[in-house]
Order: structure tokens, then sequence, then C-alpha cells
């Protein structure tokens, strides 16, 4: 192809700047991108050596690149407030060394260091208004002078090169705020959490025959939440929900929820209110988790629709809600009360099997007495169950069984309804 020498040069200026471009914006390592970009800029002109050192304040001068000079040659160079500004404020795009008539004082100053290892232009990267670095180039190869066009591809490129290294530190820094402030949830999370434990504690301290009740009601409906394979975010929120689930009990009278035997209607319809009043408690905090007043306020329904306080229908009432549900009523048959001891295991397995589908769905239930299992079975990292229901309570070789048992009673049903469905009816 017959073109001008000149409109060649200018073809690969601006095929390297275009490379520089793309470097620039990779996200590759960062040392690499500025060390690609100087090597371009000393192709582009066959320049000997070069160096691009940084600063992001007045101090010694970082080496971020160098070439063809010794390693340790720019060692023990500093740059002053007033140095800096003397870059800024005599608006210098680009100084050749051997102008000794500048007043810059960092030119001055080291003029004859740099000129020592075979420097001959110094320009400063400026960006924003600030000094982030300075370019140091060596003299071209074939010996010839800058040019004017030279000195434009210099400054278009050191451009380049100072705003790719501007908006690294930007990004850098915006990483460690992102971090600081995941630190900072982090321990808000843990305070909310604390906090919800903390009121656990006094929900249960006001029932005095339910200690721990609340606590384990958490436990019990976080390990259904994670197999029925929820994510950790929402695994966390249930089991807040566990928690608080009885919180609307604060408002009920002491003597009422202590009562050691049966209470008459008022008192019944009095405690009945909790849910309703545990719901407005919630309802007025925001929660990192989503549903939780409503979790509160449905833990006493039932899929057959007898439940309180609204008498939901199965799909009416939320997962959570059913979660809750379950974990709270199989607190209180595996826990003993002053007036009656707990139920036995295989007791509370028929209860879970009669009422699944009336009071609790089976989906919840086949989830929770699978977790049981894998305990049992010593497929558990942990044996969380186990240790809430206190060593004994799930012994014995009967137990595997029941629980064999009553995932696949549970299972039948789950195809038979699945077939209704299909059938239509
Ligand atoms: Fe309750």
């Amino acid at each position: 192809m017959n073109m001008e020498p000149s409109t060649q040069k200018l073809i690969h200026t601006f095929g390297a700047l275009a490379d520089l471009g793309q470097e620039i914006a990779g996200t590759g390592d960062f040392s690499e991108m500025v060390r690609t970009s100087m090597h371009l800029l000393l192709g582009t002109l066959a320049l000997r050596r070069g160096a691009v050192v940084e600063c992001s304040g007045p101090g010694p001068l970082r080496c971020v690149a160098v070439w063809g000079l010794g390693d340790h040659a720019l060692n023990g160079f500093e740059i002053g407030e007033s140095e800096m500004e003397s870059f800024l404020c005599d608006n210098i795009t680009e100084s050749m060394l051997s102008n000794t008539s500048t007043t810059n004082i960092f030119l001055n100053r080291y003029r004859e260091k740099l000129a020592n290892e075979g420097i001959e232009l110094v320009v400063p990267m400026i960006v924003r208004g600030e000094v982030t670095g300075l370019v140091l180039l060596g003299g071209k190869a074939s010996g010839e002078e800058f040019s004017n066009d030279d000195f434009e591809t210099i400054r278009a490129m050191v451009r380049h090169i100072g705003v790719g290294i501007h908006t690294h530190r930007l990004l850098e820094q915006l990483a460690q705020r992102a971090e600081e402030n995941r630190k900072l949830y982090d321990d808000l999370r843990a305070i909310y959490r604390d906090t919800v434990r903390a009121f656990a504690a006094a929900i249960d301290i006001k029932d005095k025959y339910t200690q721990g009740h609340s606590e384990r009601v958490g436990r019990y409906s976080e390990i259904i939440a994670r197999e029925l394979g929820w994510s950790e975010d929402e695994v966390e929120g249930i089991q807040i929900a566990g928690y608080l689930h009885d919180i609307g009990k604060l408002i009920v009278d002491r003597d009422i929820i202590n009562a050691p035997y049966h209470i008459d209607a008022k008192s019944s319809s009095e405690l009945n209110r909790h849910p309703n009043a545990g719901y407005e408690i919630l309802a007025t905090i925001r929660h990192p988790y989503a549903d939780l007043p409503f979790m509160a306020k449905h833990h006493h329904e039932r899929l057959d629709g007898r439940g309180y306080p609204d008498g939901l229908m199965d799909q009416q009432i939320p997962m959570g809600a059913k979660i809750v549900s379950l974990a709270d009523s199989f607190d209180a048959m595996t826990t003993d009360r002053p007036y009656r001891r707990r139920r036995s295991f295989e007791d509370v397995v028929v209860d879970l099997r009669e009422n699944s589908g009336t009071q609790f769905d089976g989906k919840v239930v086949a989830a929770f007495a699978r977790a049981i299992l894998k305990e049992v079975k010593g497929e558990a990292k942990e044996r969380r169950i186990t240790k809430m229901l206190g060593k004994s309570y799930l012994e014995g070789e009967h137990v595997e069984t029941l629980l064999v048992e009553l995932i696949m009673d549970l299972e039948e049903d789950f195809s038979r309804k699945g077939a209704k469905a299909q059938r239509g009816t």
C-alpha cells in the first residue's frame, strides 16, 4: 500500500492508542497493565528506556514499571508537596531534562541523577488536578530528537496510563469501602441476631414452664427449612421467626401464660391474642427478612382452616408459618410441663402422622422426619436435634423404623394427592 510516511506513523500511533485503551480497560493485573502500556509507548516511538512511577501524595515515588534501567535506578526518589504543586502550577505537560531554564523544583533537584540513568524526558501524569505519577523516558534508539508528533503521541499515551492508574486507585478504594461495608453489615446482623435472642429469652422467662422454648423452636425451624432446601438467607430468617413467634405473649397476662391447668374461655381468648399482638409488634420493625411478622401471626393456623387468628386454609398459610407451627408443636410435645410428662417419641410420631394434612403440612413433617433420621443414622454433621431432646430420647432401634415409616406414609400421601390433582378430582 502506498501511503505517506506521516500517515503510516499516524495509523501506527492510533493502533497503539487503541491497544493501550484495551489494556487499561482490562480487569487483569494492574502492574501488568502498566508494564504493557509502557512497552507500547516505548515500542511506538522506539525509545531505549523508560519508567512509570506513581505517587498518591507527597512521599517516595513508587516504581510500577521499568524498562532499560537498573532495577534500583529509581530508588530514593521522593516528591514533596511543593514539587507536586510545581508540576500543576507550571502547567508542564512534559519537560526535557536538557532544558535547564525550568523552575520546576523536582526537575532541578533530580536532573543530574536522572540524566545519569539515561532519562531525557519527564512527563507528569495529571488526572483531575492531581499528580498521579511520572513517566520517565529515555531518548530514541535512532538518536533523533523528539518531534512535535512524538510529543503529542507521548502526551496522549501518558494521559491514558494516568487515567488507568487513577481508575485503578478508585476501584481499590471502592473495594475497600465495600469490604468495610460488608463488615459493618455483618456486625449489624450479629447485633440483630443477639437482640432477637435476648427477646426470645425475655419471652421464655415470662413463661416459666417452657424455658428455652423459643430458642428451640428457632433451631428446629432452621433445621427444617434447610432440609427443605431453603437458601442460607431464608434459613436465617426462619430461625429468627422461630425465636420471635411468641413475642406477642409479652402483652398477655403472666398468670394466664403460667396457668398450670386448663384455662377458662376468657383466658383462652386472651391467650389467643398473642399471634396478632406478635404481628403488630414485629410489623413496626424493619427486618432484614421478608414475611417475619406473618410467620408470627400465622403460627397457630391449621391446614384445615380450624386454626387462629384468621382460620386460613392450606395454600393461604405462609410456608414459614407452617414450619414454625410444626417446630412449636413438636417442642411442646417433647418437653415436660408441670402437669404432664413429655410424650414418647413413638407417640409424637403417631400424632404427626395423624395430623399431617389437617394441622401440619405433610411436606414439612416429612422434611423434619428426614432431618431427625439423618441424625439417628449418624449421617448429620452435628446432632443438634438429639442434643435438644436429651441423649436417650432418640435411642432404640424402633426410632429409625418409626421415622422411615412416617416418611414413606407421607410420600404415599403426596403421590396420591398428585394423582388426584392430575385426574382433576
Ligand atoms: Fe404461640
